[in-house]
């Protein structure tokens, strides 16, 4: 197994954190980090609010002071606004590294022709790269997509090529289709294809890896080059102790008792405090977190929903000190965590299928208030 090469940039191990709006903020980013290697991508910013400093924006991009390697990822669907957003990263120092998100498929962004609904407009994809090449400098910028927008719709061969013809340093395959939102199973398959398809820059996998063993199979069975992890490191942070495990040939794996985990839970929400300066804010973030941690340990329904109903640090803590340090990792619960659902149609704006290279650019009001891949 190789180093992953974005650009001049050398990540060992080929394994990135998914961007997960909501998820991967620097707290969450630290926690994986101090497991092991990688490539860690913050959430996904919207380019339009990040030209116009918004002051919410402006604190999501901040890095912890460790944070080496910082991962920005982009939303935009104009391409100069999504230019003027990589000259200010890149400008500015503000991150280490571009990624794209081509992916979105949120009805509120497909429905103005953003996100996963993009590439199908191939000119248009191909202009936002090559304004956000063109802006970038040193920094290498990559780009994360998914199959298309259906199985008549595919798109990601194309968009593969193009990036390779507009100079982006990788990309990223999410094995679904936006009409399948988040269910079914993620086509390894497709990545095959794509790191067929493209084999100057490297092809990276995406789409169920829940387990180090899930990423050595997909690396294997698809050829690609590295894997970015979602939903696998929910309430999971030690899974990038097992990636780097698992890349170097070991087959050594985290099995945190539930007192390990409740630690890790504190630190958490802890490291959620510091970041947002607020304990209600924090305390109230984090309860999203607490089912996925505690996923396949006996825990009773009291105790778990006094947990995930916190007010404050302290009330959090106490909840933690009742669970059963002592009880060893429930082996074989690897099972999906988060967004699991599927869509029955892709809103589009109307007439949006007619032209796949017509260079129609979205309304601005595509980027408004838009979280999430
Ligand atoms: C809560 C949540 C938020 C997400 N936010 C983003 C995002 O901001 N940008 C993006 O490109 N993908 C986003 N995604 C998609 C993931 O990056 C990833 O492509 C997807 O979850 C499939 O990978 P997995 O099976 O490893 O989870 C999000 C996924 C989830 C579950």
């Amino acid at each position: 197994m190789e180093s992953l090469k974005l650009g001049s940039l050398e990540i060992w191990p080929p394994v990135v954190l998914a961007p997960m709006a909501g998820i991967t903020n620097a707290p969450f980013r630290t926690l994986c980090r101090e497991q092991g290697g990688g490539l860690f991508v913050c959430e996904m910013i919207t380019t339009r609010a990040l030209v116009e400093r918004n002051a919410k924006t402006l604190k999501m991009i901040r890095f912890a002071p460790q944070e080496r390697l910082r991962s920005i990822q982009l939303y935009g669907v104009d391409p100069v606004t999504v230019g003027r957003a990589v000259r200010m990263v890149a400008g500015e120092g503000l991150a280490d590294h571009i990624d794209l998100n081509f992916g979105c498929p949120v009805p509120k962004v497909t429905r103005r022709g953003g996100g996963s609904a993009l590439p199908y407009k191939r000119n248009l994809l191909r202009a936002i790269l090559r304004e956000a090449v063109r802006n970038a400098g040193t920094l290498p910028v990559t780009m994360k997509m998914r199959k298309g927008i259906d199985d008549d719709h595919l798109t990601y061969l194309d968009a593969g090529r193009i990036a390779v013809e507009e100079g982006i340093s990788a990309v990223a395959l999410h094995g679904r289709t936006a009409i399948q939102h988040y269910g079914g199973t993620a086509d390894w398959e497709a990545i095959a294809r794509l790191k067929e398809a493209v084999t100057e820059i490297p092809v990276l996998g995406n789409g169920d890896i829940w387990s180090a063993g899930d990423a050595l199979r997909m690396m294997e069975s698809t050829g690609c080059d590295g894997v970015v992890v979602g939903r696998g490191c929910l309430g999971r942070p030690w899974l990038f102790r097992d990636l780097a495990a698992a890349c170097e040939g070991s087959g050594e794996r985290a099995r945190p008792a539930l007192g390990e985990v409740a630690a890790t839970m504190d630190r958490h929400a802890t490291l959620l405090t510091e970041a947002f300066g607020s304990e209600q804010h924090a305390v109230a973030d984090f309860r999203k977190h607490v089912g996925w941690y505690l996923k396949g340990f006996t825990v009773g329904a009291d105790l778990r929903r006094r947990l995930a109903t916190s007010n404050s640090l302290a009330e959090l803590r106490a909840g933690l000190a009742e669970l059963d340090a002592a009880q060893p990792w429930p082996e074989g619960v690897d099972a999906p965590r988060g967004k699991t659902h599927a869509r029955d149609r892709v809103h589009l704006p109307a007439g949006w299928l007619d032209d796949p290279y017509d260079l129609a650019v979205p309304c601005a009001d595509a980027e408004l208030d838009t979280s999430g891949g």
